[in-house]
């Protein structure tokens, strides 16, 4: 007899997605299901390391942290619409909750989504919070390091350089996360880390690791004016260190308004504006006999040398015969009137592949303009350490296409959101950002607390609506400004809405009861809902449309690709009229059906649910 298949409630197993690839790969190395490490080692030849002397970097949790960042998450993301803003429309995310659960969370949907990471994590200063993991239970570990302070208000957690494991725990929490954030960036995807030079060493080293050597691309000093106060050193530039997916190279960044200025088209060349270059090349007449030739000025008629009106030994730029079809093309200018004695080549700006990034910024905002920023915004000055607009915007000028995806998971008051609406609203783009923070609690006695932002959380919402909003303003009379995504979707880290998949339990009647009714009864089929986009790894930010079908609510979910319907007692006219949807929606072979388990009227219906659906072609049909 046909039976439903039970979706699996837990986020992508990440050892069995290793397992896959390396089997791509590398077939002929499994023996029943297992690795073979001696044939593994023999495939790879020379390049295997033997276990002494080998170059690596250790510390005391590192074991643990690769094994955490394997543990598929028992968690789910609960949308918060009433904390959004333009629900319906928006494409941009704002998750709140702990970011190693939530990059679980997110690595089917967002696999090789997201082309830029922009990271700004704790700097372990020794003053500040460093999130401790719990190998067994995360989640519960999650909803107790959120509210837990001590009796004087601190946070139980700051990792204070008196601990004897100080680099050690900074190394436990960022490890996993990075190696989880990898997933998620495309093939020519690229991460930022914002770091001082406190960490900048490890951060390196396990950056290494992760990414690959090869793949490490540079470290940006970025001046960030103010000293500390050291005795005789001041620290006044952060680092950026820069890595890619698959990359050793950033695109090169447009040019500026001011350095496109320069390009002008005083001869009204139909290729449009223009530059001059010099037509010489570096080389001597002894270096390259070749160059050294006369050329004719189409004006005079005269012969010209390198040396004719030039003193110098350098002779021309390129062969005689390049210089022919130079000539002939009109890329040589002679001056207004053709009155220069000698020719520049014209540089088009339509032709232009744009500038390099330098390692050293001196001109992209400071710590004091970026807490200027927040403070003016908020009215009040709510946050420590934010990062300047123009640096974010900067960063992903280098980075973002018109609509790319950026994922920012220490996001604190969200600068990265802001910087995005700003460039878009800027150059009419669509990028799109997740921002993923903690609901770190405000202390008591702070500015922040006392003017009602009792999170993190919060601030950065905030953050987000009043910079949207003000961005419109600005560029109120701007063509296109009405389409610029000023909104954001909330969605709440929790635990699974499903019983069964909370962890295991010995309570015997218990769980037999739950497999009555295995939906925790304070969830909405709207929570549900999007705990199936994630395991089916859908887009949280895909169209839904909400329908009823024969007096059941029936979700249809990326116009059809995936049908939810998770109403109770349900009969065959809403089975029918779900598999006729399939021709409305004209999605091929796409359409997934699910079901709650218990949500048909009875056995039978369950049974000839699936020929229904089964006849319209209809294979893919799971419940919970
Ligand atoms: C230095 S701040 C980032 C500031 C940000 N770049 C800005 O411009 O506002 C680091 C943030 O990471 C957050 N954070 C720390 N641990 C976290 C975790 N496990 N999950 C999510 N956020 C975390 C902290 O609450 C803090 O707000």
């Amino acid at each position: 007899m046909a039976k439903i298949e039970k979706l699996d409630g837990k986020s992508m197993d990440i050892v069995a997605d290793n397992i896959e690839k390396l089997k791509e790969i590398f077939p002929d190395v499994f023996t029943e299901g297992k690795v073979d490490f001696e044939a593994l080692e023999a495939t790879l030849g020379e390049y295997v390391e033997g276990k002494e002397e080998r170059y690596s970097f250790n510390w005391n949790g590192k074991a643990a942290a690769r094994r955490i960042a394997q543990t598929p998450s028992t968690g789910t993301l609960r949308p918060a619409p009433e904390e959004s803003k333009d629900w319906d429309a928006t494409e941009n995310l704002y998750i709140e909750g702990d970011n190693l659960e939530v990059l679980k969370l997110l690595q089917k949907s967002y696999h090789k989504q997201v082309k830029m990471i922009y990271i700004d994590p704790p700097y372990n200063t020794g003053k500040d919070f460093v999130y401790k993991d719990n190998f067994k239970d995360n989640i519960k570990n999650y909803m107790e390091q959120t509210g837990q302070v001590d009796t004087e208000g601190n946070k139980l957690s700051t990792n204070s350089d008196a601990s004897g494991r100080y680099h050690s725990n900074w190394l436990n929490m960022m490890y996993p996360r990075l190696k989880l954030a990898r997933n998620l960036l495309k093939d020519d995807g690229v991460i930022f880390i914002s770091l001082d030079d406190g960490e900048i060493s490890s951060l390196r080293k396990i950056c290494d690791e992760i990414f690959g050597e090869d793949n490490f691309i540079g470290n940006i000093a970025w001046k960030k004016t103010s000293g500390d106060n050291k005795p005789s050193f001041a620290f006044t530039h952060d680092n950026i260190a820069i890595y890619g997916k698959t990359v050793n190279q950033i695109p090169r960044v447009p040019l500026t308004k001011k350095q496109a200025k320069q390009y002008k088209n005083p001869d009204n060349d139909p290729k449009g504006d223009w530059a001059e270059t010099d037509y010489r090349s570096k080389w001597s007449k002894e270096e390259r006999k070749n160059l050294y030739y006369a050329i004719i000025n189409p004006h005079t008629k005269e012969e010209i040398y390198p040396d004719t009106y030039s003193n110098t030994t350098r002779v021309w730029a390129c062969s005689k015969e390049t210089h022919l079809l130079n000539a002939q093309e009109g890329i040589l200018w002679w001056g207004i009137d053709g009155q220069s004695k000698e020719p520049k080549k014209k540089r088009y700006l339509s032709e232009h592949k744009g500038a390099n990034t330098r390692s050293v910024w001196t001109d992209a905002g400071t710590n004091d303009d970026a807490s200027k920023e927040v403070k003016s915004l908020l009215n009040g000055d709510y946050f420590d350490n934010p990062k300047p607009v123009s640096l974010l915007k900067r960063l992903e000028i280098i980075m973002l296409q018109d609509n790319d995806l950026i994922l920012d998971f220490f996001s604190g008051s969200a600068t990265t959101a802001h910087a995005i609406m700003q460039l878009n609203a800027e150059d009419n783009g669509s990028r799109k950002y997740i921002m993923v923070q903690l609901p770190e609690e405000t202390e008591e006695k702070s500015e922040a607390y006392k003017a009602g932002y009792k999170n993190i959380c919060e601030i950065g919402k905030e953050r987000i609506r009043r910079a949207g909003e003000k961005i419109k303003e600005e560029n109120a009379d701007k063509e296109g400004i009405e389409n610029l995504d000023i909104g954001f979707k909330v969605f709440k880290l929790d635990s699974s809405n499903i019983k069964a998949w909370d962890s295991e339990s010995d309570d015997l009647e218990q769980n037999l009861w739950d497999s009555v009714e295995n939906i925790k009864s304070d969830r909405t089929s709207d929570d549900l809902m999007y705990e199936i986009l994630l395991k089916y790894g859908l887009d949280l930010t895909l169209p839904i449309e909400e329908l009823t079908l024969a007096g059941k609510k029936v979700y249809v979910v990326g116009l059809g690709s995936l049908v939810i319907c998770l109403d109770e007692a349900i009969t065959l006219d809403t089975v029918e009229a779900i598999a006729a949807l399939k021709e409305k929606y004209g999605s091929d072979d796409l359409m997934r059906v699910v079901f709650r388990d218990n949500g048909f009227k009875d056995a039978e219906v369950k049974t000839n649910a699936i020929q229904i659906l089964k006849q319209f072609g209809i294979d893919d049909v799971k419940s919970l």
